[in-house]
Parts: structure tokens; sequence; C-alpha cells
């Protein structure tokens, strides 16, 4: 009898963007005359196309392949060469981060999940709330967690609640946590750290030995010169952190995928006698193992985004993008609701109105504006009574999403 991995039984509902996803299309059955009005701003999907120069670098890497003398099959598992070397260059000037310390993949989600394939059982794991669901789904599907109460709380995770109090930024918890997930800036709420409060997750982690899951998806958004665009500028996260990033949101690859995570040969874990063990050659070994590297077309095309032309079609993306979720935030703030995010992120996290839900305001947006938002609850109890708004659209689109929402909440 093949047996199945029963923590999967554990996970409580859909995952989050196909759910909302199967309400959209239910919606749209029912009222099929509205279809064409809809404006998607629920997951965070990019909306413009590829950067020239990516597109350029990637018709010229296919032409190779179309060639006996430049022909590339495998790559190397961890990437090649000149794309971790860009991204140690552009990326990581001055931090002390070597290239064969980068490795490439084909998505943070992926990779953030795929982490827990390194680490032991038993660890205590804290996760913020609200927080990006894979980091809870992996966890359980990984058996790191008991069954989840009415709340969707899972039993053995430990959770940081990120507030309007604490402008969604996890304080430094008093219990001991092995592994700390952190996401700055912030999917979902757009909030972000400053050097003080990541100095005092370092020194947490370095004090317990414990690891902190450092997803930087979203750096290229920062607009806040003091705002640290990596773990690595803290001194002492060498010794303790991984990061994870992506080309996902800067350089539209949503579809293309690639990303990369960031394992310093200096930081350790340890087997159940106390002997110290690099992570870094645990996580090579099950690249080795477990992936084949992501496509030299992708690869090549990754690689573009850090040349001259490159660089000044991803910023143009990025500025239109912050365009667009600074008239979401001044929309609502006209409209007198609590808003945060939208300033360093993509992401604009709105209080619902007086009395709603958040799965209410989804509803009353899709049916009454034709416009998908994300429920706040969708990402964790302390999201209820919030949604958040995507700026990964059109102008165009945004601007109707702005005139909607002041015809709907008057
Ligand atoms: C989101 O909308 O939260 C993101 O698109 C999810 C992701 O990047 O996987």
């Amino acid at each position: 009898m093949a047996t199945i991995n029963s923590n999967f039984l554990k996970l409580k509902a859909g995952y989050l963007f196909p759910e909302i996803g199967r309400r959209v299309k239910a919606y749209t059955e029912s009222a099929p005359d509205k279809a064409a009005r809809i404006i998607r701003c629920g997951i965070g999907d990019v909306t413009e196309p590829l950067p020239s120069a990516v597109r350029d670098a990637m018709h010229k890497a296919v032409d190779e392949q179309g060639d006996r003398a430049t022909f590339k099959g495998y790559g190397p598992e961890q990437g090649y060469e000149f794309l971790r070397q860009a991204i140690v260059d552009n990326q990581f000037q001055g931090l002390g981060i070597s290239a064969d310390e980068v490795f490439i993949s084909d998505g943070s989600k992926c990779d953030t999940g795929n982490i827990l394939d390194i680490f032991g059982k038993g660890n205590t794991i804290a996760i913020t709330d609200p927080v990006y669901p894979v980091y809870v789904d992996t966890n359980v599907m990984a058996g790191n967690t008991g069954d989840a109460d009415d709340n969707g709380a899972y039993a053995g995770l430990l959770y940081m609640p990120c507030t309007a109090v604490n402008n969604f930024v996890a304080d430094v918890p008093s219990e001991k946590a092995d592994l700390i997930y952190l996401c700055f800036p912030n999917n979902p709420t757009g909030a972000v750290a400053t050097r003080e409060q990541l100095t005092a997750w370092v020194a947490y982690a370095k004090a317990n030995k414990a690891i902190i899951l450092f997803d930087a998806a979203y750096e290229a958004f920062i607009q806040d010169a003091d705002i640290p665009r990596s773990i690595y500028e803290i001194e002492g996260a060498k010794d303790c952190a991984i990061e994870f990033r992506s080309f996902s949101k800067n350089g539209g690859f949503t579809g293309v995928r690639c990303a990369y995570t960031i394992i310093p040969k200096s930081v350790n874990a340890f087997t159940e006698d106390g002997t110290a063990v690099p992570l870094h050659q645990l996580w090579s070994r099950r690249h080795s193992t477990k992936f084949n590297g992501a496509s030299y077309p992708v690869q090549a095309g990754a690689a573009a985004v850090f040349s001259e032309e490159g660089k000044q079609q991803v910023a143009t993306l990025i500025e239109g993008y912050m365009g667009n979720a600074k008239l979401l935030r001044e929309a609502c703030i006209a409209l007198g609701l609590q808003v945060f995010g939208g300033e360093n992120a993509p992401y604009v996290w709105v209080g619902c109105p007086e009395g709603v839900t958040s799965w209410g305001m989804f509803d009353k947006m899709l049916q009454e504006a034709q416009v998908v938002i994300t429920p706040g609850s969708g990402f964790g109890s302390a999201g209820e009574g919030y949604f958040r708004i995507s700026a990964f659209n059109s102008r165009e689109n945004v601007l109707e999403v702005c005139e909607r929402l002041k015809n709907l909440i008057k």
C-alpha cells in the first residue's frame, strides 16, 4: 500500500491565488457581461513586456543553441559563472559575497520552499502574520507543524504579529526560534525594515544560533536610500542569513523564471550533537541532485538585466509600477482609508472600510467595481480587516481602479 505524506492533509484551504482565481471565474460565469471590465490587482504578476535588452540577449542565446559550435547542453547546476559574477558585481558590491555563494534557480517561490530540504526536524520556525503563504504551507508539507486551529494558525509555528502598532515590522520575539522568515520589502504589507531593526534581528539570530531566511524579492522597489537592500549590509549577517532574490518583479521574469539564493560559506547550522556544518555545501549538493540549472537563454536574459541598457529599462519599469503605487495610495488616503506600504514596495496595504471583512471587501470590489484585490486575511489572521492592492498593472488600468474605488467608497 502506497501511503501519502499526510502533512498535506493539514493544509487548510487551496493556495491563496488559485482560490482567488476560482472565485473570479465563478463570478465571470455568473455575470458574463462584466467579464471584460475586470481589472486584476490581486496576484503580484507583472504586466509590462520584458525589457528589449533581455529579449535581445535571449534571442542571441537561442541562436547559439541552434549552432553546433556554440550549442550548450546541461549547464552548471548552480548557474553559469557569467550570471553569478554579474549578480555579485551589480547587487552585492562591497558586501563580501563571492560568485560561488550565488545559486541560480527558476524562482524564489521554489527556493524559499525547497530550502527546508537542508534543515532538520524539530526546529522552531518563526513566521510573521500576515505572511507570504509559501513559507507556512511548505513548513506544513515538511511536517514542521501540527494541525491548524479555527483561525488557520498551525500548532508549532511561532507567529510574530505585524500590525499597525509595530508598523508591520515584527519585533524580535522573547522566545527562541531556530529559523526565521523575514521578507523586506514586505509581501503583503509593503513595509520595510530599518537598519536598526535588521541589526536587532541579526543579533537575535547569532545569539540563538538561528538562521534568517531573508526574502528580498522586492529589493528593486526600495526608494528610500537609508533602507538596507540586502541583509548582508548588516554586520554579522554573513554568519546567520540566507538571502533570496528574484528577476520576476524587477526584470519582468514571472513568466520566464529566474531567481537566485545567496548562501555565504560562513553560514552554519548544526548536527544533533552540535557539530557546525556549512549550509552552502548542503544546498550545493541539493542543487546538484535535484536541479539541472535554469536554462541558458533564461540566464543570458537575466544577465542582460545588468547591462547598461538593461539597467535603464528596468529602472523605467520600476518607476512605472511605483508611480502606480503612489496613485493607488493617494486614492485610498483621499477616501479616508488607512493606508500602508506602496512607498518602497509595489503593494499597497489598505484597511477595509468600517465593518467590512477582508473577504467581504474582496467580494465588494469584484462584484460592484470589477476589481480583483487580495484579501488581507488570506495572508494570515492578523491580515483580517485589510486588503492588498498590487501596483503591477498599466497606468491606464490603475487610473481606472482609482476612479472605481472613488465611486465604490463614497
Ligand atoms: C504575490 O502576489 O504575493 C506574489 O505574486 C506571489 C509570488 O511572487 O509568488
